[in-house]
């Protein structure tokens, strides 16, 4: 047996050994990743010869295929199968489809995102994948970019949380390898642009963007993607200092880095920071990206460096033993064991899904008709009419990131899981209700007549449920928006459907916030659900209902006009109020908003001490009671600002939050341990460091409702 064979040794030295016998084609290829669509057929056969370190997009069988290919190379080092599973693995047709990132941190629950992480990890370990290109720990910051959805939000601290769950449940029993990314300050790209430039500084970066990804590497996240773009113009497949210095060195980053797709060859043609492939492939592996993702011609580049002395052979050495260590930790060389087939969708996962979708999903808006709550509509209510283009559309509601649009598009295919639209749930939730079901009209496209139809069912309703949002020609990768409002044919139905004065209630099928002002002052309660999976339109109907008493949160803000991004809650003090003239301050939804079918009083903030040094801790509580008589889940928020400070600090920044189940008339007291770190700020000599003052301490409901207590660090 080979020494690097021995599994009592350590991944690490076990990866250290196998290297010593590689040639240098070996190498090269260990540090390739393809894509079964974008090489040729001969390259494909050429690539699983010379042992590929990897593959991406390939499921199931023909991963098995490719296995058995690297046991006929020398070394017979196994790939490592990659794949972006999301929100669930969802890319393969019948897996369960999870909510979004976005729809699963309105939940605030880091126990579910783990749950998530694990069955994700286990499905798609099941199909024969090892890695998954989650989480994106990227922050929806400016609501005009099309990849709001793949975040968890506009906030670094719940991006953090939210990620270091995720990954702990992919990497569980090193089921699968998570994979954080992009790196890093991806989605600040200027104007809302995908993969553009981002116009930040090197302490913006420490004091906002890093740290979910500080989070991810204490958390051991086995690799970390490249973004695409530049940061204040240094493009990030270059840039050793962001990778080298901050990630690898100072961070303590063990895994392995890899590009995003073809990272390689836009240092050539889309950044023009090399002049051909040779020198774009040095640059990248020199700043520190140790596989590229595609860019099939970095393989002989690679190799024409080692061969020539052109490259810095200590840094390919460490590439490739980062790589080997994480393929020895998921067990790749000791026949890892694979769960079976039928885990894709079983009835543990689907229930798990379902209690996503309950977690999720956000009551925005529920207003009084006389003296009764519009929701949850009576059990007796007789007809109902579910309007809306997505009110049966699952392809809007699952949103990106699925077999529909990745890795290609398709327009053709039926999804196979077990899923629920808004109609389909509220059929199953009100079975003695006549349910009346008119489209209306498209997300993008009016219809006259159907607008007419969907008037005329209203009309003989008792209730109409307005399902609107946008959809995949609007939402995800490169689809950034310029206009956040709702559609034009939407607002046109929802002011048709209003005018006709039946109670009006609206759930958002949406990858994003929409300027929502028309939305709050017009309909009689309304729902967030986002891309809520499989079962999100069961518990929107739920909720509408009332067998399911809401609790998701906001975890983003919502403007009122698209002019008004970013409208993140954790901004800094303006001179003149952040205002503009012709639109009211403020947002319509803030970040950490969501009711209850119950209501909770704050009381009574304490500290357990009002004075400390710097590097102390102290404990803050509050008690929380249901003044309702309907049991429910609050979620208990913890905001912190720095009132004095050598620079400016956010307003306030989220620093604690859980979730509390209280029956009602209960009171639970809820307490934070406030660490040194939630009280540091980045200097500007980009140091994190504790000033000594005043800091205020916010517990409450969300950002905008809260107790105060100060503290006082010497
Ligand atoms: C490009 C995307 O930016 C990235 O998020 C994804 O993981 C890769 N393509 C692979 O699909």
């Amino acid at each position: 047996m080979e020494k690097y064979m021995d599994t009592s040794l350590a991944c690490e030295e076990r990866a250290q050994l196998l290297l010593e016998e590689m040639t240098d084609e070996e190498k090269a290829a260990q540090l390739l990743q393809i894509s079964y669509n974008a090489v040729s057929a001969e390259d494909y056969e050429r690539f699983q010869r010379l042992g590929v370190g990897s593959y991406l997009h390939v499921t199931g069988e023909e991963t098995d295929k490719l296995r058995a290919a690297a046991q006929k190379t020398r070394l017979k080092i196994p790939p490592i199968f990659g794949i972006d599973a999301i929100h669930g693995h969802a890319l393969l047709n019948g897996a369960v489809v999870f909510p979004s990132q976005l729809a699963m941190a309105c939940s605030f629950d880091r126990s579910l995102i783990y749950e998530i992480g694990r069955a994700t990890a286990l499905e798609a370990a099941a199909d024969g994948i090892d890695w998954t290109f989650s989480p994106v720990l990227c922050l929806g910051r400016d609501l005009r970019w099309g990849r709001i959805d793949e975040t968890f939000g506009e906030d670094p601290y719940l991006a953090g949380e939210m990620g270091e769950a995720i990954i702990k449940g992919y990497q569980a029993d090193n089921m699968i390898t998570a994979c954080a990314k992009h790196y890093i300050a991806y989605g600040e790209a200027t104007g809302g642009r995908d993969a553009y430039d981002s116009e930040v500084t090197e302490r913006k970066i420490r004091e906002v963007f890093l740290p979910p990804f500080e989070k991810a590497v204490r958390a051991g996240c086995g690799t970390v993607m490249t973004a695409y773009g530049s940061i204040d113009a240094s493009p990030l497949s270059a840039n050793r200092r962001m990778l080298t210095e901050i990630l690898k060195e100072e961070l303590g980053f063990e895994g392995f880095v890899v590009t995003d797709w073809e990272n390689v060859r836009s240092l050539v043609t889309k950044q023009h920071a090399a002049e051909n492939l040779k020198q774009a492939s040095k640059l990248a592996v020199e700043a520190g990206n140790d596989m590229s993702m595609n860019t099939p011609e970095f393989y002989d580049c690679l190799l024409e460096l080692m061969r020539g002395g052109e490259i810095d052979m200590a840094r390919v050495n460490d590439a490739v033993r980062r790589i080997l260590t994480v393929k020895f930790k998921l067990g790749l060389f000791d026949g890892k064991k694979r769960p079976p087939r039928g885990t894709i969708a079983c009835e543990e996962h689907k229930e798990l899904n379902l209690r996503s979708a309950r977690e999720c999903a956000v009551l925005l808006e529920n207003k009084s008709i006389g003296d009764t709550k519009v929701l949850p509509l009576s059990g007796d209510t007789k007809t109902i009419a579910v309007i809306g283009p997505n009110a049966d559309d699952i392809r809007a509601q699952y949103g990106d990131w699925t077999f529909f649009s990745h890795p290609e598009w398709k327009d053709e295919v039926e999804a196979k899981g077990d899923y629920y639209t808004v109609l389909r749930g509220i059929k199953e939730v009100f079975p003695k209700a006549e349910i009346l079901y008119g489209k209306g009209c498209g997300v993008l496209e009016a219809d006259d007549k159907a607008v007419e139809e969907a008037v005329s069912l209203a009309e003989c309703a008792d209730a109409v449920v307005a399902v609107v949002g946008d959809c995949l020609a609007i939402n995800g990768e490169y689809r950034d928006r310029a206009d956040l409002s709702l559609t034009a044919p939407q607002t046109e139905l929802l002011k048709r459907l209003k005018a006709t004065g039946k109670p009006l209630i609206a759930v958002l099928v949406n990858g994003k916030p929409l300027c929502a002002e028309w939305l709050k002052n017009n309909c009689d309660a309304l729902i967030e659900m986002f891309n809520g999976g499989d079962y999100g339109g069961l518990a929107a109907a739920e909720i509408i209902a009332g067998k399911l008493n809401p609790s998701g949160r906001l975890p983003i803000s919502f403007p009122r006009h698209s002019a008004q991004t970013p409208c993140y809650y954790n901004r800094y003090d303006g001179w003149h109020g952040g205002k503009y003239v012709d639109i009211e301050a403020g947002n319509v939804y803030d970040f950490g908003y969501g009711l209850s079918y119950s209501e909770f009083e704050y009381k009574n903030i304490r500290l357990s001490k009002t004075e400390m040094e710097k590097g102390e801790s102290v404990r803050v509580s509050v008690d929380v009671t249901n003044i309702s008589d309907i049991d429910g889940t609050e979620t208990v928020q913890l905001y912190i600002n720095d009132k004095i400070s050598s620079i400016l600090t956010p307003v306030k920044q989220l620093c604690g939050f859980e979730r509390v189940r209280i029956n009602a008339g209960d009171t639970k007291t809820v307490s934070f341990e406030i660490e040194p770190e939630a009280l540091s700020l980045v200097n500007a000599k980009c140091e994190r460091v504790i000033e000594s003052g005043v800091f205020e301490i916010m517990v409450g409901k969300n950002s905008e409702e809260y107790l105060t207590a100060e503290l006082v660090v010497k």
